[in-house]
């Protein structure tokens, strides 16, 4: 199988992740029969510098047209506005229809307190419509925002949160070790206040998990702001987390707390048939161009975007590999203590695959 990939390293560190990320892919074992062509396409804010789009329509058009999967780095965005400026991987979820935001955040087995889960977040709705607006009220300043929570957006979320946790389970079996024995899923909402919108949300992700396909799936849930403690006390109960897309934000920045580094957290963008793999960082430009960035999220988040091709096992050497280098622990980057360069860390990876 060839798959073609569009890679979009961004600014900062992300011109110095992707091409490990792409490395990773060309260097992949022949046994798995997979073949790779790239594509470089560009965004963010030098692409903005130079041409006035920060996400340019030839590169939409060839994500749509040409790539079966992509990696984005990051970019800078100017702490003040700057006028025709605007983030483009956002443009580029709403362009693409990229409804799940997918956050896998995993410790080292040997950790003291092992975690392995995945916030699955919706990312189209929710108050993140940005419908709001502020009038005179009878005594002074009044704003509202819009909460929308439509039953398509949450039907198909808590069907990808059980698609991923089947997936989840198949690479467990395949020997890629982990602290969970058996699939589940938790339901994040606050129904017990918003009746209507995380009512619809709850009671649609119940139905849509119900579907005989994942019988083999447990079925949970929490309302967020216990949920929230208990992330923090107990985070190794947690397998996949399904959440609205506001909680889903708020969680999943929590959780990539609890492993040490934003250095180690990948993300992917996904849609119908389309997964752009994503670190979770920034362009962080206080270590750019010195070689040392750790490279762990963005190859953790190739493997992700191989889960969303269905290559599974691609995947599982990956995660495998960067474990591997993780556990022994002798050629980290700087941010995990070590002294190692990107270059290093990547070719220890590249080893163990
Ligand atoms: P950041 O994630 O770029 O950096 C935060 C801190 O973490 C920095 O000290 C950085 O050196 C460190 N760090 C980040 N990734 C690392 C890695 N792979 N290895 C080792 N250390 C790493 O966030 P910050 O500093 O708030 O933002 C910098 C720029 O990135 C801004 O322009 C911001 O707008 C942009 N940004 C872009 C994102 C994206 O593209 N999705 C997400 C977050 C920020
Ligand atoms: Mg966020």
């Amino acid at each position: 199988r060839t798959l073609r990939i569009g890679l979009i390293p961004g600014d900062g560190i992300g011109k110095e992740v992707i091409p490990a990320g792409r490395r990773l892919l060309e260097s992949l074992p022949s046994s798995l029969n997979l073949k790779f062509e790239f594509v470089d396409l560009k965004a963010g804010f030098e692409t903005f510098e130079q041409t006035g789009a920060a996400l340019p329509d030839k590169t939409v058009e060839i994500l749509k047209n040409e790539c079966d999967g992509a990696l984005f780095g990051a970019v800078s965005s100017p702490s003040t506005a700057v006028k025709g400026y605007s983030s483009p991987i956002v443009a580029l979820r709403k362009r693409l229809d990229l409804y799940a935001n997918v956050r896998p955040v995993k410790s080292v087995m040997t950790a003291k307190n092992p975690i392995d889960m995945v916030i699955v977040r919706e990312n189209t709705e929710d108050l993140y419509v940005k419908e709001e607006k502020t009038y005179e009220g009878p005594e002074g300043k009044v704003a509202e925002a819009i909460k929308r929570i439509s039953y398509k957006a949450s039907f198909r979320i808590a069907k990808m949160a059980g698609e991923i946790a089947l997936r989840r389970q198949k690479i467990r079996d395949s020997g890629v070790p982990s602290i969970h024995k058996s699939p589940m899923v938790t339901i994040t909402h606050k129904s017990n206040v918003l009746s209507q919108t995380d009512g619809l949300f709850r009671a649609t992700a119940r139905e849509a998990l119900a579907d005989p396909r994942f019988k083999s799936v447990g079925v949970e849930e929490q309302i967020v702001d216990s949920m929230v403690y208990k992330l923090f006390r107990q985070p190794e109960t947690y397998d996949v987390i399904v959440a609205p897309n506001l909680y889903g934000d708020i969680l999943s920045d929590g959780a990539a707390a609890l492993v040490g580094s934003l250095g180690l957290v990948p993300s992917a963008n996904v849609g119908e048939g389309f997964a752009i793999g994503e670190p979770c960082h920034g362009s962080a430009p206080d270590i750019m161009g010195k070689n040392i960035a750790n490279p762990i999220a963005t190859l953790r988040s190739v493997a992700l975007m191989l889960e969303f091709m269905d290559e599974e096992a691609a995947a599982a050497k990956i995660y495998a590999a960067v474990d591997g280098n993780l556990e022994e622990g002798k050629l980290l980057s700087p941010d995990l203590g070590g002294s190692a360069t990107t270059t290093e860390v990547v070719e220890d990876i590249l080893r163990r695959l």
